[in-house]
């Protein structure tokens, strides 16, 4: 059993990121676990690292207990959506006790525009290797909306093969490095 706790980098109810992100799990092997963390987290204040909100320490444990981190992110203003920087500056504190050190990290995305999320997985990337991760570098996943799901939110057939290559990928580079 690989168990892989996912990162939505938005809170909204229709997030197509979120949608992303259910369509990796039902494309995933049968002894593939997956496990949604919760990342609407208050502001991160250093004041208060030391005694953390209940929420902050929740998304700790579910990365501790994870065998990997798989991050699927909009991108805003070019960049990584603060709700999400906010979480992984939680889950990387207090000193000495980041939650990322040695997780095997896959990072995808999805946006309307047709650079993907290119920028914000980008950057997230920078913040990964910092933090010790086992990061992932191939294969990418930049996911346009209308190339991936149809009008009616249906995987698009010709997109369906690179997103189980995706994620079988990323299962393997798990399992390889947990
Ligand atoms: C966006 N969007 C966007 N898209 C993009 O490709 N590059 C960008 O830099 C931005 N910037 C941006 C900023 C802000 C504040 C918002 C709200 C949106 C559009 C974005 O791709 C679109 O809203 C997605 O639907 C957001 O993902 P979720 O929330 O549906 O997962």
């Amino acid at each position: 059993m690989t168990k892989i706790a996912i990162l939505v980098g938005s809170l909204r109810a229709q997030s197509i990121n979120r949608l992303l992100a259910q369509t990796l799990e039902k494309l995933a092997a049968d002894d593939v676990e997956f496990f949604y963390a919760d990342i609407d987290l208050p502001l991160f204040n250093q004041d208060i690292e030391a005694d953390m909100p209940e929420r902050a320490k929740a998304l700790k444990a579910v990365i501790k207990v994870a065998d990997g981190v798989l991050i699927v992110t909009p991108e805003y203003n070019r960049g990584v959506p603060g709700v999400l920087k906010n979480a992984i500056d939680w889950a990387s504190r207090p000193y000495g006790q980041n939650s990322f050190k040695d997780k095997p990290v896959g990072i995808t995305g999805m946006s309307g525009g047709q650079t993907a999320t290119a920028q914000a997985q980008s950057h997230i990337r920078n913040t990964m290797i910092y933090l010790s991760t086992k990061l992932m570098g191939r294969p990418e996943l930049y996911a346009q909306f209308k190339v991936v799901f149809d009008d009616n939110k249906q995987v698009q057939e010709l997109s369906k093969q690179f997103l189980q290559d995706y994620i079988n990928a990323l299962v393997a580079f798990i399992e390889e490095n947990k």
